[in-house]
């Protein structure tokens, strides 16, 4: 309503409303390596574009006679509530997306201004200690990538709960970089030559490794993270994991059932269903259609999701289908690209309207009422 009344006095929005057309405009905004990074994805990209066309097949069904005037959105999540299911996928390096290259922080002010959790990423260009005092109430989330030195993964996790995150997200999907083309035929790993490491140059358990402050020598310190980047973590390191924190735990890359039984018999407190919006491995299945599975595996432990997800109508069916929150990576990335905290607050309110609307107009004023039921498969 705030964008028709406005047009009625002849002003329209400067940022694109449309997906297609924010993609576009961020692929003209952005210099030729850091778009193949954020928009390119493994092998010929084939999973990247089923994770898109995944929600294509379900269609949702309306209600009628519900009066669905008044919609609540809100979501209680290990026992923070939370004014929305959505949430910023953790995205390495995104502070390169924004013109002063600072986009970590821009992204957690525009959580601060609509409460949409971040899960802040390993490879951030600035520290995680500054990004929080930026998100104000709203929860922060810290990514791992878990180093093959344990004690840098531990001292990176203690860190995360001094500086106030209130959850851990342990990607396992990642422990080596995925097949990606665009990436390979530009040479362009290590991703940004140390751009993202901030949280390795700032830690103090990492700088007592080198032999020369990463100031002094950065070449040295790029090594060393290159060296123990990339745990193939296995059953057995779980009990560890755990026993880094008292903060939530999640793990993030699930998509079989019996990996998500498995993790929460192990002690985790949520699962994020994800392939990693189709960077790491090609020929898999869209994230979408692992997602009811991994639901009823988790049979209650909170479920986040995300890879494809491009509009609120999309929002809506991952909730239909059993996910407690959902999470959005290249959107954002766009929206930050064009216009920074505002870019990535006008990308998150218009997916939040469109779901809102949804939910309105097909009769679904809660959460709760948005089951299964309110979805069909179209094949
Ligand atoms: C990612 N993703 C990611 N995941 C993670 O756990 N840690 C990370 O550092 C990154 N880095 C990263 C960089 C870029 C450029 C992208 C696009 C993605 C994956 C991310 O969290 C999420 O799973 C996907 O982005 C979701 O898919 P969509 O929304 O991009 O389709």
């Amino acid at each position: 309503h705030e964008i028709y009344f406005a047009g009625l006095s002849g002003r329209v929005p400067d940022l694109p409303m449309a997906y297609a057309e924010l993609e576009a405009r961020a692929a003209q905004a952005l210099p030729p390596s850091v778009l193949s990074y954020v928009a390119g994805g493994a092998g010929d990209e084939r999973t990247q574009r089923a994770n898109v066309e995944a929600f294509e097949r379900w269609g949702l069904v309306p209600r009628m006679f519900v009066g669905a005037k008044e919609r609540d959105l809100s979501v209680d999540l290990f026992g923070m509530r939370l004014p929305s299911p959505l949430f910023l996928a953790p995205v390495g390096v995104i502070g390169l997306c924004a013109q002063d290259g600072h986009g970590d922080l821009a992204t957690a002010r525009a959580s601060a201004r609509t409460g949409v959790p971040m899960v802040a990423s390993t490879l951030s260009v600035d520290p995680m200690e500054t990004l929080v005092p930026e998100l104000g109430d709203t929860p922060g989330f810290f990514q791992l990538y878990t180093p093959t030195d344990r004690d840098v993964a531990a001292s990176l996790v203690e860190r995360a709960e001094a500086a106030g995150f209130r959850g851990i997200v342990v990607t396992l999907d990642t422990w080596v970089t995925g097949w990606r083309p665009r990436d390979l035929s530009t040479a362009n790993f290590p991703q940004l030559r140390g751009h993202c490491l901030a949280n390795y140059f700032t830690d103090p358990v990492f700088r007592e490794r080198l032999d020369k402050a990463p100031e002094d020598d950065p070449a040295a310190a790029v090594g060393l993270w290159a060296q123990l980047f990339g745990n193939p973590l296995t059953w057995e390191d779980l009990p560890w994991l755990r026993s880094l924190t008292k903060l939530p735990l999640l793990v993030k890359g699930i998509q079989h059932p019996e990996d998500a039984r498995r993790a929460i018999d192990g002690g985790v407190d949520g699962i994020y269903c994800s392939n990693h919006g189709g960077r790491q491995a090609n020929g898999g299945l869209p994230a979408l259609d692992c997602l009811a599975e991994v639901v009823d595996a988790a049979d209650g432990t909170p479920v986040l999701f995300d890879s494809g997800v491009r509009s609120g109508a999309d929002m809506v069916k991952a909730l239909a289908l059993g996910a407690t929150a959902v999470g959005v990576g290249r959107p954002y990335a766009w929206g930050l690209s064009l216009a920074g905290e505002d870019g990535v607050v006008h990308v998150l309110r218009t997916l939040l309207a469109e779901a809102d609307l949804i939910m309105a107009v097909d009769g679904y004023p809660t959460l709760a009422d948005l089951t299964r039921d309110a979805l069909r498969n179209v094949g």
